[in-house]
């Protein structure tokens, strides 16, 4: 299928979506849209930046695309931006790099997101538009809600529970069963020992709340 990609940051997650789609080769980018007007009409990562989203929405006959890949690291963008994809007829496939393992008992969503050497474990759920950066684990019967993220080498363990757009810094480990609620963040490194109610920020081993907004 011929893709969208939306985010074009050369130096951001649109190169690591770039590389995924590279390596896999069941689909092909063949034109980018981002918000920043600098870089429209410019080539960024070989590819043409087409405009925004609705800019780009005049080019997707000619170009044959029926598919859009968001990569935009903030969360409530990309869940905005796929909604106008999405209103333009665009499928978001889900994008899972070839040297990640995703077991056939795991569930991957729309528009999500798997990194290289990232692990997806049976009964696992990974929600439409979430993140699993590089080498993440998401254990057996462990979910991640819609448009979070899981950082690199970060683990879910078993049965635990991770809230949409919450997410969970490098490295961090969420102990079984245990909750992190919507849009709470998980410091880097942290250690995940009881509930995380939404919205809220911790760090450290055991994770406490900081009284910080990031
Ligand atoms: C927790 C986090 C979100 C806080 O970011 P922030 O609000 O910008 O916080 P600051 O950098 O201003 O740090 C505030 C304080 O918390 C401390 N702190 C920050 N991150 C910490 C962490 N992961 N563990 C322990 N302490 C941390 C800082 O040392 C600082 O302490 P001080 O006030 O005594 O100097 C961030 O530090 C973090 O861990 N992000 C994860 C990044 C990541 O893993 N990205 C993955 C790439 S895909």
């Amino acid at each position: 299928m011929k893709l969208l990609m939306v985010g074009a940051r050369a130096d951001g997650h649109a190169h690591v979506v770039l590389d995924a789609i590279v390596e896999d080769g069941t689909h092909e980018i063949v034109g980018l849209a981002d918000d920043n007007p600098a870089l429209w009409g410019q080539g960024v990562l070989g590819l043409p930046v087409l405009g925004d989203v609705a800019a780009a929405a005049q080019s997707l006959e000619r170009l044959g695309i029926t598919g859009a890949v968001i990569a935009v690291g903030d969360a409530a963008a990309r869940c905005r931006l796929a909604a106008a994809c999405r209103d333009l007829g665009l499928v978001l496939p889900p994008v899972i790099h070839p040297a990640a393992y995703v077991s056939r008992y795991a569930q991957v969503g729309e528009g999500a997101f798997i990194g290289a050497g990232a692990q997806v474990l049976p009964g696992a759920v990974v929600g439409e538009l979430a993140r699993v950066m590089a080498a993440g684990v998401v254990s057996h019967h462990a979910s991640v809600g819609r448009g979070a993220t899981i950082g690199p080498n970060a683990t879910l363990c078993g049965r635990s529970r991770v809230g949409e757009r919450a997410f969970i810094g490098a490295g961090a480990v969420v102990l079984p069963e245990i909750c992190v609620g919507n849009e709470a963040v998980v410091g880097a490194g942290a250690v995940v020992t009881k509930e995380v109610p939404s919205g809220l920020t911790v760090v450290g081993v055991p994770a406490r709340a900081v009284d910080w907004k990031p």
